[in-house]
């Protein structure tokens, strides 16, 4: 029988294409009744996108929103675990063959790599078209049952997983860059700004993370350096979204799974999600997502 150079016969590759033809179509299908999908992007590692992720999301969900949280991260998820989730827990499949999310106060749906893998050291060794199709079948099977909002947590860096998340679904609202003031992730962010614009995916805004660190006396001190996100903001013609506090408390928080923005909801940084929930709802709901960073050239 006629083979590829890797074995496998043309049928069985045509086997294949088919079936991730098929994946693609229900993926379209299933985003399609998502009214608005958001990936969180930036270049750089630590800056702290996943914590974003999930205040937004759950400020989100305390103005009313329905909300899902997509860890597209499968070399290290770590949504689940700062939604109070563990490892292994898994993720309960119907029937029908729909996968179903797991509910986490206030009323989040979480789907992550992390609730799937037995344990926490178990790494994932993945190449690109294993971590693709992962994403694209969870995409595909979810059911999310009529939310307004998917927030897709992405890991750091412009590869496979940003890549098969700009491409795969349709419509994709847009993505919401993350940076610490500091030069370095500045001249990173920069590159996912990039990204976005290359893939036509409109930039929703940015958000400054770890901007100072607040001394009980008031005075404030601006750690990594200060104004990064604005310059970026005026430079790409994006809205700046906010700034989030450096708070040992959110550290202590994410590691023992407890939801900061409902743990402290009187916290500086709580009342920025607030904020920044409020404008992505105004850019996105009201200015429509599609228009939202189109200055940025
Ligand atoms: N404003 C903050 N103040 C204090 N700690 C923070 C703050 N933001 C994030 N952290 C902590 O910094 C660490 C990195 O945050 P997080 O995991 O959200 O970053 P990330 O950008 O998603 O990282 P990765 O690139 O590995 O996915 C975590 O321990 C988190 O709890
Ligand atoms: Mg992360």
């Amino acid at each position: 029988m006629a083979s590829t150079s890797s074995g496998s016969s043309y049928k069985e590759v045509a086997q294949r294409m088919k079936l991730i033809q098929e994946q693609q179509k229900k993926v379209v299908e299933n985003m399609k009744k998502i009214k608005y999908k958001i990936a969180v992007l930036s270049s750089k590692g630590g800056v702290g996108k996943s914590f974003v992720t999930v205040s937004l999301a759950a400020a989100l969900a305390v103005k009313g929103r329905k909300v899902g949280v997509f860890d597209a991260d499968v070399h290290g998820p770590s949504v689940h675990k700062m939604l109070g989730l563990p490892t292994g827990l898994g993720l309960p499949a119907r029937a029908d063959g729909t996968i179903e999310p797991i509910e986490v106060p206030p009323g989040l749906k979480v789907v992550s790599v992390g609730l799937l893998l037995p344990t926490d050291e178990t790494p994932v060794i993945w190449r690109g078209p294993l971590k693709t199709s992962a994403i694209r079948e969870l995409l595909a099977f979810v059911d999310w049952g009529g939310i307004d909002y998917l927030l897709i947590d992405l890991p750091p860096g412009t590869g496979d997983e940003q890549l098969t998340i700009a491409q795969l679904i349709p419509q994709l609202t847009g993505v919401i860059l993350v940076t610490i003031p500091s030069e370095v992730s500045k001249s990173v962010v920069l590159k996912a700004a990039a990204f976005a614009r290359k893939l036509n995916v409109p930039i929703i805004g940015i958000v400054e993370n770890m901007t100072y660190f607040e001394c009980p006396d008031g005075s404030k001190h601006y750690i990594f350096g200060k104004g990064a996100a604005k310059e970026i903001a005026e430079q790409f013609n994006i809205p700046y979204l906010g700034e989030i506090p450096i708070d040992p408390r959110i550290r202590e928080a994410n590691d023992a799974g407890k939801i900061f923005f409902l743990e402290y909801p009187d916290s500086k940084a709580s009342k920025a999600f607030l904020s920044i929930a409020e404008k992505v709802m105004e850019i996105v709901e009201k200015q429509g997502g599609a228009q939202a960073g189109q200055g940025a050239q």
